[in-house]
Formats: structure tokens, C-alpha cells, sequence
């Protein structure tokens, strides 16, 4: 079954049937403020900060789905008959009203048709003003004259999450609203620097500012008493809870269109009085809207790849890069799913996530390296959670009643606990990320930028990194594998002072970037001692967690083997046998045993599972994942994030026809037809699949917000195609399935186009047999930097 299709033309979703199992959202806004909203144009915003700077209300996970939200409503005043543009709240019978939501990048349209009426709500954040448009046309089909009424909804929230929803007798009592020249305005009492505003581009003939009237006793948002009566109450309160309800009457003759913007802003009565003059121009609004296109068209131009495969295509081109960049702007702790009451940026998700996108964000790369950088400690680990705002130094006085836009800052000691609080992965993953930065943008001194740490001390971000991968050779446990601590990658294995397979590997990984830096800067200290630890974490990872097919998970500290055959729950995992191919510590015969174990016992037609056979019987040894429900999550669960390492590793072994199967497995693209199944949205990856142990296998949870997203990415871009940056130049070295004749890459890269284009006509699936760059011959596959502003024509044939 199937509820929509990929425009690509427009790079749009498009949504025709709104009665979705679940709610497919999008997000708004690249810079400050955020709003996440559904296809039925439910959703919130946020400035900044989901935690402290809430702008619009939502119930989470509640019934009906999705409310409330940004919703216009239209009224026929002849008939008194009312609807909304996005299908929810009125949810007009789908046999007699028509409605389309078209998913855009950083946009989302409504659209209906009901009555003889065709309207629009375009929603979207301009680049330069924390403000949401909601631009919305009227028109007329029909032969004959009509009276209408449009009214505007969106519940202002209380701006700290975590009051907003457990203490009331803060927020009810605190908070108000007030109506003044055609603007609302919503305020908080403690707050004085603190307001929100909502606006239109005409002079409203009825406003409601308080919640409770508008919706009136005993109603919803399905069936408000002021749209029922074609009137709002113009309320104004300083208590209780308030909304936006512009209301206006007006006719439309045949044919005839008649177009309204409303502003969702930030900011008091006179921000509001700006932002309404400057939108109130449709000229301003079209060229925001332009902007906006532009800003994403510019993004998406250095990478866009033709290949035989239009699912890899419309996802690499357009909305998987759109994904990975949600999660780096908007870091993890906005969806419906992680509504925000979580602290800032999560660690090893961040440097994970930060690593897909220096070639069309290196701004933003380059912040957040810097943000992970200071919340690491000196002993060399990174603070699982943190806010960036606790390490910026602002040393001015803050005003008593501190503006909730400032997130407080705690005492250093109440947020670094030492080891005990440590995940084992965190930090390590942040090398590899320094590493793709400095390779796209040849910014090589940004290594020696000085970055405090966050407990004391400072010291340059390659000395940072040295710090992270002492940490780890530091905590090993008895068999010299590294200590898991509080989890590694896995979050549900929580093996304290046992040994996880994973972080060994990463750690062998990260060095290998460590060492590649070191060399190139020609600090060869650096590279012996280095690599000596490395070559010793590689025959010891092949010593201890080798299991006679494949590697190991782990060991607890009772000496208990995780993922190994003599196991009768948890036999195989994917992370310690992925790893041990990506990060090169299995050798070529290893590495194919290991992962043609995990095809046999992981594989299904939804992806790869995490382990096999699930869990059933607790067992706080091994950690949280025993208690997991069989085939969720991280107990046997299809783990998106995982599987895309296993795309790397079978590239890596240079078998391009399996890595395809395993990326089509997971491919949401592919399950666009089978959205009974899939249930969740068929352009953003998923957490997590339900496995075959569950009885939901197939269905598909928490999108977006995922590294999944930047993995999927990378491990397309960088190793199936096979497009990888260096410090001097591009290497190519695609791993492709046999099928495919040829492929074509447009990349730009340090000022420069590259016009690749790879010829497959021996139908092999690795090797490179010769490469021409603007028609001369190269030794290898490899092509130097070329002089900014050129365009450079790369013929590879593979053979
Ligand atoms: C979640 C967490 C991530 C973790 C993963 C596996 O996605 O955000 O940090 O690595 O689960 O447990």
C-alpha cells in the first residue's frame, strides 16, 4: 500500500492519502528557530533550543495524532460548513475533500481541494529572520460567488519544556497574551526579553488570544466554537493558556484567488510590527521562499550522483543528505519522538553525524568539532551529554531573572563525574570526523587551534586527539581488549569494567586517521609510537575475539564471551564483525568469514539484524539489552545505523553486489509500496526495524534522528561510489554491483568541479583498470586538487 511518491523534479514527497499509519514529518528551519511538523501540519518550534525556548505546544504521543498544530481553517459563512487546509484537525471525509501534502527541503505545502475551494498553506523559515511563514492562497473553482472566513490555530507553549509540561502552577500562572495592532503578542511574566509573536498581512476582523475560547468546552481542535460560529471572542488574558487566532472574512468571485501570509515569530510587539511590514510585501515572501530553494540547491550541487539504482539516486541526491544535515543542525532532541527535554548534544551521535557533511556544511562541521572538542575532558573522554552553551566563555553578569535563551550553566562538578559516567566510544569518533573536515576544506591548521578542556586545561586540537586515544589504550581490560564502561556504541551493553570488541576496533580505526595526520604533518614520534600501539590492538583483537568464524562482542567482567558461538542467546553480533573489517583489523579471509556469518545468521529482506538469537532471560552482566522485548531496538532489532557498516565492510572486501543487497534491504525508497508494513516515512531512514523475532517485522520506528542518516551517506558516497577525499586531492575507487554499465559523480570539492564519470564494461565490481583526468592519462586512482573555478572532466574504467 502505498500513500505517496518522490517528486524529484520539485524534490518533493508527495502525500496523497493523509490517513498514514503514523505521522510523516519534516523540519523547518536552518538556522535558529525549528519547527517540526507533520504531513496533517501538526507539530511545535523551537528557538535554538528545544529545552528552553519552546514556541508552539505539543502532546506527544498523544490521541488523536499530532495535535495540536499550525492549522488554518476555512469557513463557508453562507453554509456555516468549516475544514482545515491540512486534512487534520477537521479531518474532513476523504470521499468528498481532496488533500495533498507536499514534504519539501526545509518546507512543507498543504494543499486541498473541498467544495469548489482550492487552498494552499505553504509553511517555511526564511533564512534571515526566526520567523515561520505560513503563506496560504484561496481560490475559487466554482461558477459562483463565495463568502468566506479564514481563521488561524497554533497553542503558544510555556518556553521551558520541562515546566510547560510538570509545573503548571509556573506556566498557567505566568504567561499571557495580548492583541494590538493586528499583532498577538505572548509574553512571560518572570521573563522581560522574552516574546513571541503572531502577525498577518491584513487587518484581522476577530482575534482570539486565549486558548480555551477559541476552542470552547468540551471541543478539540476538530470542531473549535469560534471557526463553528465564524467569529472569534477576542480574548486577551494575562493567566492560563493562549493561542493565535487571526480571523477574517472575505469573497471570492469565480476564478478568483485571493493570497494570506501569517508570521509565527520571535520576538515582542514591535519585532512583530518589522516582521509584519516586511512580509506583508508578497515580494518578500516569494524571495525568502527563493532563498530557501537556492540555499538548498547550492547544498545539494556538490554531490550529485546518476547511477543505474533511482532509489540510491533520489536518496544521495536529495533526501539523505537532507536527513544527515537535520541531524547536525538540529542535533538529536527534536521529533516526535524526542520532543526536547533531553540536555544538548549527545556525543558520540553528534561526532558521528558531523562526519557525513563537510562538503555541504563545513561551517557547521567545523562548530560542532569544536563544541565536542571542549566537552572533552583532559583525561581524554567526552561528556556523554552535554549543552555547548556550558563551555562558552561569557564571562558578562547575567540579569537575575536570567533570559531562558541563556541555558544555565552548572558547576563543572555537578556534570563531569569521571569514569563512572564514561561511554568508552565517545570521543574516538571524533577523530575520523577531524579528519574528512580537514581533507574536504585543506584547512590542515586547524589543527593547531587551542580548545580549552572541559574540566581544566587546553590545549590544540591534535593534542586533543592524542588525549582521546591515550584514554583508550589507558582503560583495557584483562585480555587487553578495551573496557566497555557505561556502554559503548551499543547503548544497551553495559559491560563496566568487561571488554567490548567495538571500541578496540574503533579505537584501531581512529588511529589509523591519528596516524595518517601525524604522517602527513611529519611528526614521526607521533607515527612510530602510534602505530606500534595499533599494530599491537590488531593482533590482540585477532588473538582474543576471533570465535572461529567470526569476532566476538565482547566479555564481561566475569569472563562470560558475548557473541560467540558457545552462546545460546546473542551468538552474533553485526557491530564487532562490520568493525573488524572497516576498521582493517580482519585480514581479507577473516573478514569474508566474518561477513558471510553475519549474511547467514543477520540477514533478512528488511536488513540486518543486530544479533541473533535475541535475548529472553535478564542478565545484568551483559547489560540493559537482555531486557529488551525480542526483535526490538537493540535486542535482535534491524538497527539501521548499524547496518550501513556493513555496507563499508562489504566494500571494503570488494564484494559491491552484496554491499548493494544489504543497502536495498534497508533502502526506505524501496518500501514505499509496502507502507502497511513499513508504516514510517519512505525518505528518511529509521532508528530501528522491527525484526523477524517480533510480530510487527518490518515496521519501521523513530525517523529522522538517526546516525543512520550520515552513515548511510558516507558509506555510499565514500565507498560504493567510491568518491573519498584525501589532504591533497580525491581517491576513486568505487565498489559497485556487477550490473551496473556505468555511473556518473558531479563533485565539487575545494573550489573545484569534478565531472566524474565510471565505465563498468567488464561488469566487475572493484579495480580501477585506467583513469583520465581532462583527457591525460593518471598513474592511479587519484586525482590532485585542481585550480579553483575549473571544471574538470575524470573518465574512469573499471576493470
Ligand atoms: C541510539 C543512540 C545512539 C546509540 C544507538 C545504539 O540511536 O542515540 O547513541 O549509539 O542508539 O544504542
Amino acid at each position: 500500500m502505498r500513500y505517496g511518491y518522490f517528486d524529484n523534479q520539485n524534490r518533493e514527497y508527495v502525500i496523497e492519502r493523509p490517513d498514514i499509519p503514523v505521522s510523516w514529518t519534516n523540519y523547518l528551519g536552518v538556522k535558529d528557530m525549528c519547527t517540526v511538523i507533520s504531513h496533517n501540519a501538526g507539530g511545535y518550534s523551537f528557538y535554538k533550543t528545544p529545552q528552553y525556548h519552546r514556541i508552539t505546544r505539543f502532546r506527544q504521543n498523544g490521541v488523536p495524532l499530532d495535535r495540536p498544530g499550525h492549522y488554518v481553517y476555512l469557513r463557508d459563512d453562507e453554509t456555516g460548513d468549516y475544514w482545515s487546509i491540512s486534512w487534520q484537525p477537521v479531518g474532513k471525509s476523504l470521499s468528498i475533500a481532496k488533500y495533498v501534502c507536499r514534504h519539501g527541503l526545509s518546507y512543507s505545502k498543504f494543499i486541498c481541494d473541498y467544495n469548489n475551494i482550492h487552498a494552499e498553506q505553504w509553511l517555511f523559515i526564511p533564512l534571515d529572520d526566526a520567523v515561520e511563514i505560513w503563506d496560504v492562497r484561496v481560490k475559487n473553482t466554482g461558477i459562483s460567488r463565495r463568502k468566506l472566513s479564514i481563521f488561524t490555530y497554533a497553542e503558544f507553549s510555556y518556553h521551558h519544556i520541562e515546566i510547560d509540561n510538570q509545573n503548571l502552577q509556573m506556566s498557567l500562572y505566568a504567561s499571557g497574551s495580548s492583541y494590538k495592532d493586528g499583532i498577538i503578542e505572548y509574553d512571560f511574566f518572570y521573563i522581560p526579553d522574552m516574546y513571541h509573536f503572531f502577525a498577518s498581512n491584513f487587518e484581522p476582523d476577530s482575534f482570539d488570544c486565549v486558548r480555551d475560547i477559541f476552542i470552547g468546552n468540551y471541543r478539540t481542535e476538530t470542531n473549535p466554537i469560534a471557526v463553528e460560529k465564524g467569529m472569534c471572542s477576542n480574548s486577551e488574558d494575562l493567566t492560563g493558556n493562549h493561542c493565535a487566532s487571526l480571523h477574517k472574512r472575505f469573497i471570492l468571485e469565480p476564478g478568483e484567488e485571493k493570497r494570506f501570509i501569517f508570521m509565527l515569530g520571535v520576538g515582542d510587539r514591535n519585532k512583530g510590527r518589522e516582521i509584519k511590514e516586511k512580509y506583508s510585501k508578497f515580494e518578500n515572501v516569494d524571495n525568502s521562499f527563493y532563498e530557501l530553494k537556492k540555499y538548498w540547491d547550492d547544498k545539494l550541487s556538490v554531490f550529485q550522483c546518476t547511477t543505474p539504482h533511482e532509489g540510491l539516486n533520489t536518496m544521495i541526491n536529495i533526501w539523505n543528505l537532507y536527513q544527515a544535515e537535520t541531524c547536525v543542525v538540529w542535533s538529536r532532541f527534536a521529533s516526535f519522538i524526542e520532543v526536547g527535554g533531553r540536555t544538548g548534544l549527545g556525543y558520540r551521535d553528534t561526532a558521528q553525524d558531523a562526519m557525513s557533511i563537510p562538503h555541504t556544511n563545513p561551517q557547521k562541521c567545523k562548530q560542532r568539532i569544536i563544541e565536542l572538542l571542549k566537552a572533552q575532558t583532559s583525561e581524554g573522554y567526552g561528556l556523554h551529554l552535554f549543552e555547548p552553551e556550558w563551555f562558552e566563555e561569557d564571562d558578562t553578569p547575567k540579569p537575575k531573572f536570567k533570559s531562558p535563551t541563556i541555558v544555565p550553566k552548572p558547576k563543572k562538578d555537578s556534570i563531569i563525574h569521571g569514569i563512572e559516567d564514561a561511554c568508552s566510544d565517545d570521543a574516538l569518533w571524533l577523530i575520523p570526523t577531524i579528519s574528512e573536515y580537514i581533507k574536504e576544506t585543506g584547512e590542515i591548521e586547524f589543527l593547531d587551534m587551542i580548545i580549552p578542556f572541559a574540566d581544566k586545561g587546553q590545549a590544540s586540537v591534535y593534542e586533543h586527539m592524542k588525549r582521546i586515544i591515550d584514554f583508550t589504550a589507558k582503560h583495557v581490560g584483562p585480555h587487553g581488549i578495551a573496557k566497555g564502561l557505561r556502554a559503548d556504541w551499543n547503548d544497551c551493553l553495559n559491560l563496566g569494567d568487561g571488554e567490548s570488541a567495538m571500541v578496540s576496533m574503533l579505537h584501531y580505526w581512529a588511529l589509523q586517521s591519528f596516524i595518517e595526520i601525524a604522517r602527513y604533518l611529519g611528526k614521526r614520534e607521533d607515527v612510530e609510537k602510534y602505530s606500534a600501539l595499533a599494530e599491537n590492538i590488531k593482533k590482540v583483537c585477532n588473538d582474543v575475539l576471533w570465535d572461529g568464524r567470526w569476532y566476538l562482542r565482547g566479555i564481561t567482567a566475569n569472563g562470560l564471551k558475548i557473541g560467540s558461538n558457545e552462546c545460546e542467546e546473542g551468538k552474533i553480533y553485526l557491530e564487532s564483525n562490520a568493525w573488524a573489517v572497516v576498521s582493517g583489523v580482519a585480514d581479507y579471509e577473516r573478514g569474508i568469514s566474518a561477513m558471510d556469518a553475519v549474511y547467514e545468521y543477520l540477514f533478512s529482506k528488511y536488513g540486518l539484524h543486530l544479533l541473533h538469537p535475541p535475548y529472553s532471560k535478564p542478565n545484568d552482566e551483559i547489560g540493559f539489552v537482555t531486557r529488551v522485548y525480542k526483535g526490538i531496538k537493540e535486542n535482535g532489532a534491524i538497527f539501521s545505523h548499524a547496518n550501513t557498516w556493513a555496507w563499508v565492510a562489504e566494500c571494503k572486501l570488494g564484494r559491491g553486489s552484496r554491499a548493494m543487497e544489504l543497502y536495498n534491504a534497508l533502502l526506505p525508497y524501496n518500501q514505499n509500496d509496502i507502507i502497511e508494513i513499513r508504516e514510517s516515512e519512505p525518505y528518511s531512514y529509521c532508528q530501528f526495524v522491527y525484526g523477524k523475532y517480533h510480530k510487527s517485522f518490518g515496521k519501521a520506528r523513530h525517523p529522522w534522528l538517526t546516525g543512520t542518516a550520515g552513515w548511510a551517506y558516507h558509506a555510499v558516497t565514500h565507498w560504493i561510489l567510491g568518491i573519498r577525499p584525501t589532504f591533497d586531492g580525491l581517491v576513486i575507487d568505487p565498489c559497485i554491483p556487477s550490473n551496473w554499465d556505468k555511473f556518473e559523480v558531479i563533485r565539487k570539492f575545494r573550489g573545484a568541479t569534478y565531472k566524474i564519470t565510471v565505465h563498468n564494461p567488464n561488469r566487475v565490481e572493484k579495480g580501477v583498470k585506467n583513469i583520465t583526468l581532462n583527457g591525460k592519462d593518471l598513474e592511479k586512482n587519484f586525482v590532485s586538487v585542481q585550480p579553483k573555478g575549473s571544471i574538470n572532466e575524470v573518465i574512469v574504467v573499471m576493470g
